[in-house]
């Protein structure tokens, strides 16, 4: 699927529709370059998912994990290669089962993510519209 938002609320409804669909267990990877929307899109979800508190980048650490009607994982692997010699491990420890987790980007990993529910890319595409496409 790939639409337009002209907006971070459009973005953060597109989100919210995907947010509807997951389960635990779910991977959803969020790819595009920085200030594409990654986060916005992910805090979109997260909303809709019933978390309250603010849902920002993981800036000092890979991941984050948050609270809502299930527990979310966020992560942002924008300084993995800077974690070099890190234990693939620690992945495993945040992406768990029972959470719906969030992978900003999830190409400086390339680990083996569990069930990957949906592949969202977002691009810039002039001011503030944003072309994203969800596979
Ligand atoms: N249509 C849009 N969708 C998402 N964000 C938008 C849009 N238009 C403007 N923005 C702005 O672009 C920035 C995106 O930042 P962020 O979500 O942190 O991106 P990333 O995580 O990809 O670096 C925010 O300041 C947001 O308000
Ligand atoms: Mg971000």
């Amino acid at each position: 699927m790939s639409t337009e938002t002209s907006s971070p609320e459009g973005t953060v409804a597109l989100a919210a529709e995907l947010a509807g669909r997951l389960v635990p267990g779910d991977v959803v990877l969020v790819s595009g370059e920085l200030g594409s929307g990654k986060t916005t899109f992910v805090r979109g979800a997260c909303r809709a998912l019933g978390v309250e508190g603010p849902v920002t980048s993981p800036t000092f650490t890979i991941g984050h994990v948050l609270i809502g009607r299930v527990e979310i994982a966020h992560l942002d692997l924008y300084r993995l290669g800077s974690l070099a010699g890190e234990d693939p491990a620690l992945l495993e420890d945040y992406l768990t089962p029972e959470r719906v987790g969030f992978v900003e980007w999830p190409e400086v990993g390339d680990p083996a993510f569990g069930r990957v529910a949906a592949r969202v890319r977002l691009e810039h595409a002039g001011g503030d519209r944003r072309r994203v496409v969800v596979a």
